[in-house]
């Protein structure tokens, strides 16, 4: 999200600026400027595993219709009822955990890009002893926003804002 809102903000400085100064065109700097802004606007990345060992280092993915798709398969291994992807929808990133209440120890976590209108939460498990399993269930739309801490800035915001910096500090010399 913050990438999106800094990108935003970055837009909408330049194109500012552009417009202050007297000749008034479009330059370069701007079309890559708001090319970046739509190509990282369209596109959704999540961290993704499909255990509790593999989710303490876990991948990151771009959504699409594979990655859904691998994500698809992996509740399927675990579940009874996961309906099939519909292609023309959006997409969600998801934390599904589940754990023994008791004791709070992992069974599964299941971390990927999901079509949206799949209802992830609310699956039926199919494996024995599921029922002492308890569950804990995340979905969200922002880049990275499915592992814990949330929100927690991953390296490419920082250095996206590092550049951001540089570029204002670079426009603000050159008035
Ligand atoms: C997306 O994946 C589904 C499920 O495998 C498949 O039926 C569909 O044809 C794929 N669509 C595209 C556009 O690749
Ligand atoms: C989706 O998964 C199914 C089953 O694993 C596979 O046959 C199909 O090719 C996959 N589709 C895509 C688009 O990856
Ligand atoms: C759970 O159900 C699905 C769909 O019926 C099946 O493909 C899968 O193998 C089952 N898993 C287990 C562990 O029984
Ligand atoms: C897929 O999504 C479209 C558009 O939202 C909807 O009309 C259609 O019924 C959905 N298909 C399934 C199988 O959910
Ligand atoms: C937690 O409890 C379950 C069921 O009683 C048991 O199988 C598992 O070994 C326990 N895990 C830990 C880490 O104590
Ligand atoms: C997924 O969510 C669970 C429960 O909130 C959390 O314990 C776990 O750390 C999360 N996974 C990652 C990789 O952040």
């Amino acid at each position: 999200m913050w990438r999106k809102v800094i990108l935003s903000l970055v837009l909408v400085a330049f194109v500012g600026l552009q417009l202050g100064e007297s000749d008034g065109k479009v330059s370069e700097k701007n079309i890559i400027l708001i090319s970046l802004y739509f190509y990282t606007g369209n596109s959704l990345t999540c961290y993704s595993c499909n255990s509790p060992q593999s989710c303490l280092n876990p991948d990151t993915q771009v959504c699409s219709n594979a990655t859904a798709n691998t994500t698809t398969d992996w509740l399927n291994a675990i579940h009874s009822d996961v309906p099939k992807i519909n292609t023309s929808e959006g997409y969600k990133c998801m934390n599904l955990t589940y754990f023994i209440y008791a004791n709070m120890s992992k069974t599964a976590e299941i971390l990927g890009c999901m079509r949206e209108t799949v209802p992830f939460c609310s699956l039926t498990l199919n494996v024995s002893n599921s029922a002492t399993w308890a569950k804990n269930c995340k979905s969200c739309t922002t880049d990275y926003c499915n592992r814990n801490p949330a929100g927690t800035f991953s390296k490419s915001t920082y250095t996206i804002i590092a550049c951001v910096v540089a570029l204002i500090l670079a426009k603000l010399r050159s008035i």
